[in-house]
């Protein structure tokens, strides 16, 4: 199975379970203040919601779909929008892994280097419209 096809089947796996993206959150907002402070107004429920699809859409790139979405959440992120500085993209990174570790519990080494392939391949195209 290819490494797309690996992460979309764990992804269905860590959505079954509605915590998926509390704890994502909770990893993320503690891992560094520069977080914290990006999300210090934002409705974190509706928040949730959208990232469930964000992530959907780092999938499908990595699938073959066009790059559309991904570049419009790359233009949100960017300077000229939210200003996500790319070092932050390592943080998230991490913190998406070891919440797959902790929700996927079939989630074998290859998984993990499956998603984190995926990911890489998606935020390359976010940070090019940064
Ligand atoms: C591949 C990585 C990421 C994905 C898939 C993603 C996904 C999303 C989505 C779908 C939204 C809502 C739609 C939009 O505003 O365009 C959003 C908003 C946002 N994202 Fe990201 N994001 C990523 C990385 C990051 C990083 C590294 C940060 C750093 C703090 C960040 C901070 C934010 C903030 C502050 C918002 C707006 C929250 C608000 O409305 O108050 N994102 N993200």
């Amino acid at each position: 199975m290819n490494s797309a096809d690996q992460v979309m089947q764990s992804y269905g796996r860590c959505c079954r379970s509605n915590e998926f993206f509390d704890t994502f959150y909770r990893i993320f907002l503690a891992s560094s203040p520069e977080v914290r402070a990006k999300f210090a107004n934002t409705n974190m429920q509706a928040q949730k919601l959208l990232l469930r699809q964000g992530i959907m859409n780092v999938v499908l790139y990595a699938r073959g779909m066009p790059d559309t979405k991904l570049r419009a959440l790359g233009c949100s992120h960017s300077r000229k929008g939210m200003n996500i500085r790319p070092e932050l993209y390592k943080l998230w990174t991490e913190s998406l892994l070891k919440t797959v570790r902790h929700h996927d519990k079939e989630a074998s080494t290859d998984t993990l280097q499956a998603w984190a392939e995926v990911i890489q391949k998606g935020v390359g195209v976010i940070l090019e419209e940064y």
